[in-house]
C-alpha cells in the first residue's frame, strides 16, 4: 500500500527518428487511461531524449535516460551526464544496468557515483542488480545481489530518488524468467536488506523486475510480493506490446 508501481521501458542501443512513432503511441494509449494506477517511463539512448520529451510533453509518460557520467562535465569524450539527460528532459536515468556492467567493466563504486550524478542534477537513479547464470546454478544468487546493493546504492537514497532494477542476468533477452517462487525470494531478501540499511524508505523503494517481461507475463510477475512493476527491454520497443505489459500493473 502506498507505493505506485513503475513501468519502466529500456530500449538499449534501439530507435532512430522512425521510431518516435512507437513514442507518440504510447502517449495516445496512456493517456486515454484516467488515474493510471502506475506510473510510466521509457528510457531511451541519449540522442533521442530531447525529441521524445517532447513528444510525450503533454502526456503521463516519463522520459528517461540509460546511463550517466559521474562527474557534472569535462574531458570525457563521448560520455554524456546526467546533468545533459536532464537538460534534454529526462526525469530518470538507469545506472549499472549489467550490460553497463559488462561491456564497460562497471564496479559497484562507479555505480554509486552514478546514482549520485543522477540525483545531483535532479533525476531519480534505477540502480540495477542481478546474478549471472553461474552465480545462480552455485547457489551465489542471494550473496551477490546483497553485495551489489551494498556497493551500488548511496547512503542517501530515499524512496523517491531511487529504484531497485532486480535483473537476472540470465533471463535478459533469453525468454526465461524465473519461477514466481524465486522472484518472490528474490525481491523479499531486497526489501529485507533496504530496509533493513534505509528503514521507511527501504521500505517505500520500489523494486522492479526485469528480464523477459512480455505482455504473456507480466500480469502475473507484477502480482508477486514485492514486484512494483517492471523494467522492460525488448517488449518495450513496440507501443502495443509496452501498453499491454502496462495493462498487468
Ligand atoms: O533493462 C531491461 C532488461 O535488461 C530486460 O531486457 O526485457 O529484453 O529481457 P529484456
Amino acid at each position: 500500500p502506498g507505493v505506485t508501481p513503475l513501468v519502466a521501458g529500456n530500449w538499449k542501443m534501439n530507435g532512430t527518428a522512425a521510431s518516435l512513432g512507437e513514442i507518440r503511441d504510447v502517449c495516445a494509449g496512456l493517456d486515454h487511461k484516467d488515474a493510471l494506477p502506475h506510473e510510466t517511463l521509457l528510457c531511451l539512448p541519449a540522442t533521442l531524449i530531447e525529441r521524445a520529451a517532447s513528444v510525450a510533453a503533454d502526456s503521463v509518460l516519463s522520459i528517461g535516460g540509460e546511463d550517466c557520467h559521474p562527474l557534472e562535465s569535462g574531458a570525457h569524450t563521448g560520455d554524456i551526464s546526467a546533468e545533459m539527460l536532464a537538460d534534454a528532459g529526462a526525469t530518470a536515468v538507469i545506472v549499472g544496468h549489467s550490460e553497463r556492467r559488462t561491456d564497460h567493466s562497471e564496479t559497484n563504486a562507479l555505480v554509486a557515483d552514478k546514482a549520485k550524478a543522477a540525483w545531483r542534477a535532479g533525476l531519480s537513479a534505477i540502480v540495477c542488480v542481478g546474478e549471472t547464470r553461474e552465480e545462480r546454478e552455485s547457489g551465489n544468487a542471494e550473496n551477490v545481489v546483497a553485495s551489489q546493493l551494498a556497493g551500488s546504492v548511496p547512503d542517501a537514497m530515499n524512496a523517491a530518488n531511487t529504484v531497485i532494477a532486480y535483473e537476472p542476468v540470465w533471463a535478459i533477452g533469453t525468454g526465461l524468467v524465473p519461477s514466481g517462487d524465486d522472484i518472490e525470494a528474490m525481491h523479499a531478501l531486497i526489501r529485507r536488506i533496504m530496509t533493513e540499511r534505509f528503514g521507511s524508505e527501504g521500505e517505500g523503494v520500489r523494486i522492479l523486475y526485469g528480464g523477459s517481461v512480455k505482455p504473456a507475463n507480466a500480469k502475473e510477475i507484477f502480482s508477486i510480493a514485492n514486484v512494483d512493476g517492471g523494467l522492460v527491454g525488448g517488449a518495450s520497443l513496440k507501443a502495443s506490446d509496452f501498453l499491454a505489459i502496462c495493462e498487468g500493473v
